[in-house]
């Protein structure tokens, strides 16, 4: 399910760290800018994927949206995350919005599952416990057992007393990781931010979390921000991609646009990666190298060490805003080869 309206709009977001109390670069220090004007927006109940290897910042640009990058170490240096929780209301940025009202959002309106499911639960509490524990947090009216049992059902639990019984510890990854997809819509959030949320698990057990989440939050009209590093699980679950490099978004559009015709060459080497799309694994190729450390960003195209088609002007040159495929309003990405 999705519409035009954005739930959430990041423009041009930067991250640096590096910086003290004050807000100031730490003395001796040199902020590192980790990411450079990132750029995408989620619409009502939307499934988004942000997808990149290792080290691209997909974890920092989520983190930036609620701001639970460390402190006072990181800072965003530029841009702003509007967030809108319905037609009616007026978009507010997170980015600039006080302590006090951003808690609010905390949780509530949006929440955050992450790879370690057992990071997120209290290993002395119940899972009963901590899911009405919800209740209060976030000011929740109603019969909350029964809205309780009911998500569990949607879940796919079937023995839910022993699941409500139970300790953290008493159930297994991907059972604690639908807990918390259940914890996480408890409050009937407008956006759920999921980094990497099943990667510690096997992957028979990743794609029962994937379809959980993505079923119960098509039910609840809440939009998912994913982060991943698969390109399959993108082109599974996702309606919208974008593409991050190096601390860049590179490529953007609708999920069946980016796989049918990838315009970057990095998308292209992602794709050109899952073993899913090889029947003879010996077409399958990975891209040579790995993610340049922020230290080491290139002033021209920071994909030209490891990318196939670079000529001169991609290291000497700015990299042009992003173009538009042909045909389509909202498949874009930046390469001189486009
Ligand atoms: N607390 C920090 N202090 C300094 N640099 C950091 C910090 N956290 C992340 N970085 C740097 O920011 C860059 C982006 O990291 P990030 O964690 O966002 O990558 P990622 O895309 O989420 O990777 P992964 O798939 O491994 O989770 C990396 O170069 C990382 O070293
Ligand atoms: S700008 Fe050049 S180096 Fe960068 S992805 Fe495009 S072709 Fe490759
Ligand atoms: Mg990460």
């Amino acid at each position: 399910m999705s519409n035009s309206l954005p739930v959430l709009q990041v423009r041009d977001l930067s991250v640096a760290f590096g910086f003290d109390k004050k807000g100031k670069p730490r003395e001796g220090v040199k902020p590192l800018q980790v990411t450079d004007k990132v750029s995408f927006k989620i619409s009502q109940g939307e499934f988004f994927a942000l997808v990149g290897e290792s080290g691209c910042g997909k974890s920092v640009t989520a983190m930036s949206i609620l701001r639970l990058l460390p402190q006072p170490s990181a800072q965003i240096v530029e841009g702003s995350v509007l967030y809108r929780a319905d037609e009616n209301a007026s978009p507010v940025d997170l980015a600039k919005l006080p302590l006090a009202d951003l808690q609010k959002v905390r949780g509530s309106e949006i929440a955050c599952i992450f790879q370690e499911p057992m990071q997120a639960l209290n290993p002395v509490l119940t899972i009963k416990k901590q899911l009405l524990e919800v209740f209060k947090f976030c000011g929740i009216k109603g019969d909350s057992l029964a809205t309780i049992r009911e998500m569990l059902a949607s879940a796919g639990f079937k023995d839910i007393d022993r699941v409500l019984n139970s300790y953290p510890h008493e159930l297994s990854g991907g059972m604690l990781q639908r807990v918390c997809i259940v914890m996480a819509l408890l409050s009937k959030p407008k956006l759920i931010i999921a980094d990497e949320p099943t990667t510690a698990l096997d992957v028979t057990v990743q794609a029962q979390v994937l379809a959980v989440l993505k079923d119960m939050a098509n039910r609840t009209g809440t939009a998912v921000l994913l982060i991943t590093h698969n390109m399959g699980i993108v082109s599974q679950y996702a309606d919208r991609v974008a593409v991050m490099y190096a601390g860049r978004i590179v490529e953007t559009g609708a999920v069946r646009d980016v796989i049918d015709s990838p315009m970057h060459p990095y998308t292209q080497g992602l794709l050109a990666a899952i073993p899913e799309n090889h029947s003879d694994m010996r077409t399958m190729k990975s891209i040579p190298g790995s993610v340049p450390h922020p230290r080491d960003f290139a002033k021209g195209c920071r994909f030209a060490d490891r990318c196939e088609k670079c000529t001169e002007q991609c290291r000497s040159e700015v990299v042009p805003p992003k173009q538009k495929a042909p045909g389509s309003s909202n498949h874009e990405a930046n390469c001189f080869m486009i």
